[in-house]
């Protein structure tokens, strides 16, 4: 585990809610926030409902109409969730005699039509579930051999999403297997003329699935347990590299509210701390609780409905929050926003009890200095602060804050992108390392960068998946490196550099090994705001994928 920094409590240097304060020259700015939203068909996080957690098969249409009402009447839909989806058990195990899929008449007495166009009447829209093998998990009929016609009756019904699960169980290593199901039912839906989300459940990350769904689950069943949860979230974040607008890393659907019941499983302060972490690392929104009132407690609606919340999940610059640091019981998330110096950061206490936690600014990739603190959870603007601010966090509590600072500098000059601040860092293991190689787990835990055997005094560590940014203010013009495979993988491994500017691709590796030679990088970046080096997996994904760009450096105006 990265050792956790000595703690700064931050100075108060601004009257409550105040701006700015900051001394010295004003920082450079970059000119083009806010960022469109992305294209596409989830260009964020999806939001919405599904049936499976709380209730199982127990649903009707009925029920699931009267859940659309809810969603309505309780606000939800003004805060941003769109989607009703059905899970399993709404169809038969057999099909008809024209080999389509048949709702099952005890449940769904007139069929998904008529839902789907009242769900449609009030401004939402429905999901339904589906299966890549031969039956459902609920032992319903699979669509394996009938994805066109399947796509087709989903299309006919108005649906709008579909959930795409992984039964029968697959066994073990299931990947190239399980992938052209998958492939398949994407293809049908190329096909049809109604866009329809599609939601790939393998229960597992593959780098397949980021192709081919709108978001892609990357763990096993979540359960209404603060274990699982955790857990869950601990298995996403190391593929945050690949999380993006169209391509959401899932780490299942919400339990916030399923211990109302009086099962007393989850508390609310950990309902809290699932829907905060679930928001900064942009995990679609997907309500898994009963609706009603009196089942949904005002507080579970507090916690559902916390616009500030919502909108860092929702932020349109698109990217998976990370774990910023880790030490025992603690850590920090933080994710870059689309504002100018704007960062979320949630700081997370898992110990048993109460304990002063601090977030240092340039840990979310700040400029030292004066910034912002708004506490959204109490939607409470806490004060401008210097360097860092500290507060108490209570026993699986989190603080969920929005910061508002000034961005790193520019590079300036001619400079090795080891001694700039990254505006953001996702990376498969451990952090990002500055002149040597990743060691895997801790900071500092690095060799010299080694690539067929020349050793790189300087560069960049990573290791895949990992996306690294840098702002460049349209002030540079070349980027270059010689990136691969490091030699401490012992000829293991395998990796793939790609290195995007402002969203356009400048270069691509391809899949590289540990016995190809180290590729030279030389582009332009003339007129860029942003540098994003990506390294995503040649595989599925190995311990060994350590991925060097020695003598990483940019070409910059002084
Ligand atoms: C699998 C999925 C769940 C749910 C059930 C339904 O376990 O992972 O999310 O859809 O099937 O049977």
């Amino acid at each position: 585990m990265r050792k956790l920094p000595l703690l700064f409590v931050g100075a108060v240097v601004g009257a409550l809610g105040c701006g700015g304060g900051s001394s010295g020259p004003p920082a450079e700015t970059d000119d083009d926030f806010p960022l469109p939203l992305a294209a596409g068909m989830a260009p964020t996080p999806p939001m919405g409902w599904n049936s499976w957690n709380k209730f199982g098969c127990n649903i009707t249409g009925d029920f699931v109409k009267r859940t659309a009402d809810a969603m309505v009447s309780t606000g939800m839909k003004d805060v941003g969730y769109q989607f009703i989806n059905i899970d399993d058990c709404w169809s038969l195990a057999t099909r008809g005699a024209d080999g389509s899929l048949q709702h099952d008449p005890a449940r769904f007495p007139d069929g998904i039509k008529p839902i789907a166009d009242y769900v449609h009447g009030l401004g939402l829209k429905l999901g339904i579930y589906g299966d890549r093998g031969i039956e459902t998990c609920g032992h319903r009929a699979g669509s394996e051999g009938h994805e066109v016609q399947d796509a087709m009756t989903f299309e006919s019904w108005g649906v709008d999403y579909l959930k795409y699960d992984n039964c029968p169980d697959p066994g073990a290593d299931p990947g190239p297997r399980i992938q052209p199901q998958f492939q398949a039912m994407r293809d049908a839906l190329d096909g049809l003329t109604r866009p329809v989300v599609y939601s790939v459940c393998a229960w597992s990350f593959y780098e397949w699935a980021t192709r081919i769904g709108n978001l892609q689950r990357t763990t096993s069943d979540i359960k209404n347990e603060w274990p699982s949860i955790v857990a869950n979230l601990r298995q996403n974040q190391n593929v945050a590299a690949y999380g993006g607008p169209n391509h959401w890393n899932d780490p299942d659907m919400l339990e916030v509210g399923n211990s109302d019941n009086g099962a007393g499983e989850v508390t609310d302060v950990e309902n809290q701390s699932h829907f905060s972490l679930w928001a900064i690392v942009s995990a679609p929104l997907i309500a898994g609780n009963n609706l009603f009132d009196p089942n949904m407690s005002p507080a579970t609606k507090t916690i559902l409905t916390n616009k500030e919340i919502i909108d860092i999940n929702q932020d349109a610059m698109g990217l998976q929050g990370v774990r910023i640091w880790e030490d025992g019981s603690q850590s920090l998330w933080g994710k870059p926003l689309n504002a100018n110096g704007a960062r979320a950061a949630v700081l997370f206490n898992e110990g048993a009890a109460a304990v002063d936690m601090t977030v240092k600014f340039a840990d979310l990739g700040l400029a030292p200095g004066s910034a912002k603190v708004r506490d959204l959870q109490a939607h409470t603007d806490l004060g401008t602060f210097k360097d860092s601010f500290t507060t108490s966090v209570a026993s699986h509590a989190t603080a969920t804050l929005r910061i508002v600072g000034n961005e790193p500098p520019r590079p300036k000059g001619s400079t090795f992108l080891s001694e700039q601040t990254p505006i953001y860092a996702a990376n498969g293991l451990g952090p990002v390392e500055r002149d040597m190689n990743n060691g895997a787990t801790a900071a500092g835990d690095g060799m010299p960068i080694k690539i067929r055997g020349q050793t790189f005094d300087k560069g960049l560590g990573t290791a895949a998946p990992a996306a690294v940014i840098y702002r460049l203010g349209g002030k540079c013009s070349r980027f270059t490196a010689q990136v691969g495979v490091d030699d401490a993988t012992a000829g293991q491994g395998s990796a793939r550099f790609q290195v995007l500017a402002d969203g356009e691709m400048l270069f691509d590796s391809g899949n590289v090994n540990s016995t190809s030679p180290a590729a030279a990088i030389d582009v332009d970046l003339t007129g860029k705001r942003r540098l994003k080096l990506l390294v995503t997996n040649a595989d599925d994904g190995s311990a060994q994928d350590r991925a060097s760009w020695g003598d990483a450096r940019v070409e910059c105006d002084p």
